[in-house]
């Protein structure tokens, strides 16, 4: 088989950018290793930024984001006892965010991939990327029990984190940098409506939480908790008593509470991989970059980044150039690394670090007041928080 970009990976990334190509009429197979409705179930995220939110419309894939999407022109700090608005509209000229769970775009982005027929194969294992620094690179992959091989101009690594393209390009090329957290998220889904109309995000002596929604009928909830953790030492009733406490007196008691029916810990990470191309590789989304959720920047990151891929493909096919698939890694970083540091600075701000003392605690505190009384610095949260322009 031979196609002009291979794709590995059905994720966000690969499959808004096999649309992209397609869209630009450039031609490209995507090779998932697991099965669709694995990947498409997974629970992720649920806020697009305004950039994400056009790129599905631009796309002819918005119709069900905008019926049942929910816009959001603010969000909630919960902090001392009192919950305050950081209006989005207000401070960055109209901007807003839409709540729409990951789940809802990887259910739209795989209807009209069948729809449109792009080749998208679930199921394709064991991949190996051969020969990626010649012009004439070329795919491995198991597909029921056989070997097979897709020759290609370009690959495109959107397999996530633990995929196979980043770990292709060699290791002296390769920078990373990495930030653990010590802590998780315990995040629950519950058929129950959201105590608020917009997210609140909670800053509590016991821990972060954060009061999510996936509909007017269905919420999801986040609270800090300790890395050995387990769900089991979790019951349904603890993780709303934790969830009332933390979001204070003034929200806590509103809470509707209900048996949950997804119930997860994942860890925090901040992680990037310099650069996300080398020779015909271009990575893009978490195979390039993990961001913590405070924010739930993760799936915007993924879009942009195919944005600008997809720009620089388009622009090689249309003009032989290598010019725009150059620049490609340095502008996917610049705007990466503003990403990661708001979502690293979300963080900080609104949990609680085990090793902090007393000093650092009162420093949280200066910044969180600071915040809530400055109509500049709530500007600067907005700003990052709708999700920044995408350079030239
Ligand atoms: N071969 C083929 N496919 C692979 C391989 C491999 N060796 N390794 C991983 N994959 C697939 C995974 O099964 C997954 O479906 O690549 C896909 C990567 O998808 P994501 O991990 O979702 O990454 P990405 O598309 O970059 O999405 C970024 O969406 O899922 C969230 O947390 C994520 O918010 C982030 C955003
Ligand atoms: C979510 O709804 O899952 C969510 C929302 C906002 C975040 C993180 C996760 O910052």
């Amino acid at each position: 088989m031979r196609t002009q970009v291979a794709i590995i990976g059905a994720g966000p990334a690969g499959l808004l950018l096999a649309h992209l190509l397609n869209k630009a009429g450039i031609a490209s197979v995507v090779l998932e290793q697991r099965s669709r409705d694995y990947v498409a179930g997974r629970v992720r995220a649920g806020v697009l930024e305004q950039v994400t939110a056009d790129l599905l419309v631009s796309l002819g894939i918005g119709e069900r984001m905008r019926n049942e999407g929910l816009v959001h022109t603010g969000t909630n700090i919960a902090w001392g006892d009192r919950l305050h608005r950081i209006d989005f509209s207000a401070l960055t000229g109209g901007s807003t965010v839409v709540v729409y769970g990951q789940s809802e775009v990887m259910a739209d982005l795989n209807a009209s991939a069948d729809e449109m027929g792009l080749p998208v194969i679930f199921g394709a294992e064991q991949v190996q990327l051969h020969d990626l620094d010649t012009a004439r690179p070329y795919v491995e992959y198991d597909f029921e029990g056989v070997r097979r091989r897709l020759d290609c101009e370009f690959v495109a690594g959107c397999d996530g984190f633990h995929g196979v393209a980043r770990a292709s390009i060699p290791a002296s090329v390769l920078k990373t940098y990495e930030k653990v957290y010590p802590f998780g998220w315990l995040g629950v889904l519950a058929e129950v409506p959201p105590v608020n109309h917009e997210l609140i995000y909670a800053r509590h002596d016991r821990g972060f939480a954060l009061a999510s929604m996936r509909s007017k009928t269905r919420s999801r909830y986040y609270i800090q908790c300790d890395l050995s953790d387990r769900v089991e030492d979790w019951s349904d009733d603890r993780v709303w008593d934790e969830v009332c406490v933390r979001l204070g007196d003034d929200v806590g008691p509103s809470v509707v509470r209900g048996p949950s029916f997804e119930k997860s810990i994942a860890p925090l990470r901040s992680f990037v991989a310099e650069p996300m191309r080398w020779g015909r590789l271009f990575l893009a989304g978490d195979a390039a970059h993990i961001v913590p959720p405070t924010g739930a920047k993760g799936l915007n990151l993924a879009a942009t980044d195919v944005i600008m891929l997809s720009q620089a493909l388009a622009d090689h096919y249309a003009t032989r150039s290598e010019r725009a698939l150059d620049r490609y890694s340095d502008r996917a970083l610049a705007r990466v690394w503003k990403a990661e540091r708001f979502s690293w600075w979300f963080t900080m701000l609104t949990h609680r670090f085990p090793e902090d003392g007393g000093f650092e605690h009162r420093i949280q505190s200066a910044e969180l007041d600071y915040i809530l009384s400055s109509e500049a610095a709530q500007r600067v949260l907005a700003e990052n928080y709708v999700g920044l322009p995408i350079a030239d």
